[in-house]
């Protein structure tokens, strides 16, 4: 069987960009990562993409245009067929979000559409929410917009500080952008208007209950 490829954008740390590594090393995992591309020299999931011995480009992003004219060059080479940014900084070109309409995802630390933009995780706090977590949604020009494709909820524990939420929430897309990729991969997704449509997978029973009573 084909596997999807993937390509993965990043700016730093790369968590994520290891998790889908992670996943795809199972052969029955239906999608693989050919390429990732930074806008950063100096972002740490190169060289996780180094260790897993996956292709890697830097491509400077002064110029929004000449960034994804370079971008799509290189997905183009290595047959990319979808796209995943996984802590991508920047604001991508109207025309590239338009030619990767619904065959790209990006995942977002918060439960969208609450708190999209920067700092999910402190105006969570700030907001006295009780429950947060992370969404991946297929890419809109509008900034963390887009049809929603999945979603994790975590607690937000009275003592947590931004760094013990951020770190709850990370634990949880670490699962949720490998699955949100398998379900594309296996062709379960479809977009109707802003909704999509999961097929083949039930939805969980249960409710996450904060404070979880006495
Ligand atoms: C993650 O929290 C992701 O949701 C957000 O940026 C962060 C990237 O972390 N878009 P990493 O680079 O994947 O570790």
């Amino acid at each position: 069987m084909a596997r999807l490829k993937v390509g993965v954008l990043i700016s730093g740390r790369g968590s994520n960009l290891q998790a889908l590594i992670d996943a795809a090393r199972d052969p029955a995992y239906p999608a693989e990562i050919t390429l990732v591309i930074s806008n950063r020299p100096d972002a740490a999931g190169l060289a996780r993409a180094a260790g897993a011995g996956i292709p890697s480009r830097v491509i400077a992003d002064t110029e929004r245009g000449a960034f994804a004219a370079a971008a799509s060059a290189a997905l183009r080479e290595s047959a990319v067929e979808l796209v995943a940014l996984a802590g991508f900084m920047r604001i991508l070109d109207d025309g590239f979000v338009a030619a990767w309409r619904d065959r790209m995802m990006n995942i977002h630390p918060s439960l969208l559409p609450a708190f999209p933009g920067l700092h999910p995780q402190r105006r969570a706090l700030a907001a006295g929410v009780k429950v947060s977590g992370c969404t991946v949604h297929f890419v809109r020009p509008e900034i963390d917009s887009g049809p929603i494709i999945a979603q994790a909820v975590v607690p937000v524990h009275p003592a947590d500080d931004e760094d013990a939420l951020a770190a709850r929430i990370l634990a949880a897309e670490h699962f949720l952008y490998p699955l949100a990729v398998r379900l594309h991969a296996e062709g379960r997704l479809s977009v109707a208007g802003n909704i999509v449509m999961v097929s083949g997978v039930p939805p969980p029973e249960f409710a996450l209950f904060n404070p979880a009573g006495g």
